[in-house]
C-alpha cells in the first residue's frame, strides 16, 4: 500500500487522525503559535479551475506560512483545457512538485485518479465534498467552545459538499448531536446520510435529517447555514427559491436559541439564506471560521508531508 498521505475525502483520516489535525490546526491558531518552516524546499503546487477566495488564499498562505514555495495554476492554465488527462497530468505534476491542492467541480474520482502517483492530493473541494471546509469548521468549534463532543449542531439549507463533509466529521467526535434540516428535494446524498447514521451510532452521536424546521431541538450550541448556490452548481427548477425561502436563518430562528452561535462556511448572500443582522450580529462567528481556514489548512498540510514536528 501506498505511503502517500491525500485528502481526498474525510474518510481517508481515521478518527484519531482527524482529532489530530483539528487541534494541530487549533494550536496553529494560537497567537502563542510557534512559526514553522517543515515545509522548507518543498514545492507546493495550487490548482483551481473554480472560483475561491478563502481556500485558495488559506492552502497559499499556509504553504508558505510553513516554509514551502508555491505554484500557482488558475481555470486556464493547464492543458487539461486541451484535453489532455488527469492521469497524465498528475504523472507529470508529481515528476515536479511535494503536493498538488486542487479544487474542480468535477467528481471525487478525478482526484483519486492524481492520487495515483507519488504526491500528496488535497481536494479543496469536489462536487460531492468539501472536506478542508469541514476541518476549518471543526478547528472553529474547537478553539471556541474547547471541545467538539457533545456539541449539538443544527443546519439549515442544502445537503451540498459543506454539509456532506460536516456529515463525515463531526460525529465521529463522540455524543455530538447533528441535526440537517434541509429543503424538500436537496437533502443529504442518501449514501452520506446512512454513512454519517453508521458513523454517530458507532460514536454515540447522532444525525438526523428531516425537511421542514417544526420541532427544531432545545439546547443547540450551534447554528450552521451555506450559501444557497454552492459554487460551480446551479439548479434545475426556476422557483427553488421558493422552496428554499423558509429557511432562511434569521433574528427570529436565532431567538430560538439564545446560546447558540451562528456558524457560515462563505461566502453569503445577505438577505437569502442569512439576515445581514445574523452574519453581522453578535452570535456570528462566521469570519472566525474563515480565519481559521488558513490554520487547518497547515494542519493538513503538515499531515500529508507527514512534517508534524515531534
Ligand atoms: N468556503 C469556501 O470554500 O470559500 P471559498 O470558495 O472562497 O474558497
Amino acid at each position: 500500500m501506498s505511503d502517500i498521505r491525500h485528502l481526498i475525502s474525510l474518510n481517508d483520516l481515521t478518527d484519531d487522525e482527524l482529532e489530530r489535525i483539528v487541534w494541530r490546526g487549533v494550536s496553529f491558531g494560537e497567537a502563542s503559535a510557534p512559526q514553522s518552516d517543515v515545509l522548507r524546499d518543498r514545492i507546493i503546487g495550487i490548482y483551481f479551475s473554480k472560483t475561491s477566495t478563502r481556500t485558495r488564499t488559506a492552502f497559499t498562505v499556509a504553504a508558505l506560512r510553513l516554509g514551502a514555495r508555491v505554484i500557482t495554476y488558475g481555470p486556464g492554465d493547464l492543458q487539461l483545457n486541451t484535453g489532455e488527462t488527469i492521469e497524465d497530468t498528475a504523472h507529470v505534476l508529481a515528476g515536479m512538485l511535494d503536493g498538488l491542492v486542487m479544487r474542480t467541480a468535477g467528481p471525487t474520482h478525478e482526484f483519486r485518479a492524481l492520487a495515483g502517483h507519488s504526491m500528496p492530493v488535497v481536494n479543496a473541494m469536489s462536487a460531492e465534498e468539501h472536506p478542508t471546509q469541514a476541518l476549518a469548521d471543526l478547528t472553529t468549534l474547537a478553539a471556541r467552545f474547547g471541545r467538539i463532543t457533545g456539541l449539538r449542531v443544527l443546519y439549515v439549507g442544502e445537503g451540498n459538499n459543506s454539509a456532506a463533509a460536516l456529515a463525515r466529521a463531526l460525529p465521529r467526535f463522540r455524543d455530538v448531536e447533528l441535526e440537517f434540516r434541509t429543503p424538500p428535494g436537496y437533502g443529504l446524498d442518501p449514501d452520506v446520510l446512512a454513512e454519517a447514521e453508521l458513523t454517530a451510532k458507532r460514536c454515540g452521536s447522532t444525525v438526523r435529517e428531516r425537511s421542514d424546521l417544526a420541532d427544531l431541538p432545545d439546547g443547540l450550541d450551534v447554528v450552521y447555514t451555506t450559501r444557497w448556490n454552492t459554487t460551480g452548481t446551479s439548479k434545475a427548477d426556476p422557483d427553488w427559491r421558493t422552496t428554499f425561502a423558509p429557511f432562511q436563518v434569521d433574528d427570529s430562528l436565532m431567538a430560538r436559541h439564545p446560546g447558540a452561535v451562528f456558524m457560515h462556511d462563505l461566502p453569503a448572500h445577505r438577505g437569502e439564506e442569512v439576515t445581514a443582522e445574523v452574519l453581522d450580529g453578535p452570535a456570528s462567528i462566521a469570519f472566525d471560521q474563515a480565519r481559521h481556514k488558513l490554520h487547518s489548512a497547515m494542519a493538513v498540510l503538515e499531515w500529508c508531508q507527514r512534517a508534524v514536528p515531534s
